[in-house]
């Protein structure tokens, strides 16, 4: 099978949030999507790794707000190369605002959210699949969603031409495995993906 025919497919990109408690975080994924409008419904798929993964199966409960073209470099960083769990990603995160749900929602970089309640789970071994509910939604702007091909056009910076290091490296955030052989399950630390998203350089 030619790997680069799942770039093909075209995805949107999100930051998901939950809260549990007196506890706020979210996380970049690109995996939201309807799967059906009566009811309205979309699926979330989260990697167990996520400390929101965690928050969302005990709460079931999250918002989804989406990126548009807008959105920088900053937001996939401070939301998806650090995890809950070492810092708290809401202490001063000005760009926020609770929606009805009591839960943040991203009021920069994004042009609408989505509000959900969580109507079933699958476990998909890496990650759970979140079957979900939408009880709410407003949009916030204009600008056009930011799809993840705009993201590696457009969004992420380009690699530095003058880099020396040989190795794999991660095609969603960057990050560089040094080494002739990338093992097949080798997981990025920074955004957890797969071998699958890595290339040789
Ligand atoms: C462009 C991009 C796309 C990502 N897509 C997903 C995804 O679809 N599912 C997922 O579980 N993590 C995804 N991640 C990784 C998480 O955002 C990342 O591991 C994050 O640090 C987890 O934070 P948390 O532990 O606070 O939940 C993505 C990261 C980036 C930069």
């Amino acid at each position: 099978m030619d790997g680069k025919a799942m770039y093909r497919l075209s995805y949107g990109l999100f930051v998901v949030t939950a809260k549990e408690g007196d506890r706020d975080n979210g996380c970049i994924t690109n995996t939201a999507g309807q799967v059906t409008t009566t009811p309205n419904r979309i699926t979330l798929a989260v990697n167990k790794g996520n400390f929101t993964h965690d928050m969302i199966l005990r709460t079931g409960e999250f918002n989804v707000s989406i990126l548009s073209e807008q959105a920088d470099f900053e937001i996939f960083k401070h939301f998806g190369f650090q995890s809950g769990r070492d810092v708290d990603k809401f202490a001063d995160y000005k760009a926020a605002k609770r929606a009805g749900n009591g839960i943040y929602y991203i009021t920069e970089g994004t042009n609408a959210y989505l509000s959900a309640k969580v109507a079933g789970t699958m476990d998909l071994g890496t990650h759970t699949l979140f079957l979900a509910d939408v009880t709410d939604g407003e949009v916030l702007d204009g600008a056009s969603s930011a799809t993840y091909a705009y993201y590696q056009s457009s969004i992420k910076p380009a690699p530095q031409k003058k880099e020396e290091k040989k190795g794999w490296r991660c095609r969603i955030c960057g990050y560089i495995y040094e080494g002739d052989v990338l093992p097949d399950d080798f997981v990025c630390p920074i955004c957890k993906h797969g071998a699958s998203d890595f290339e040789k350089i």
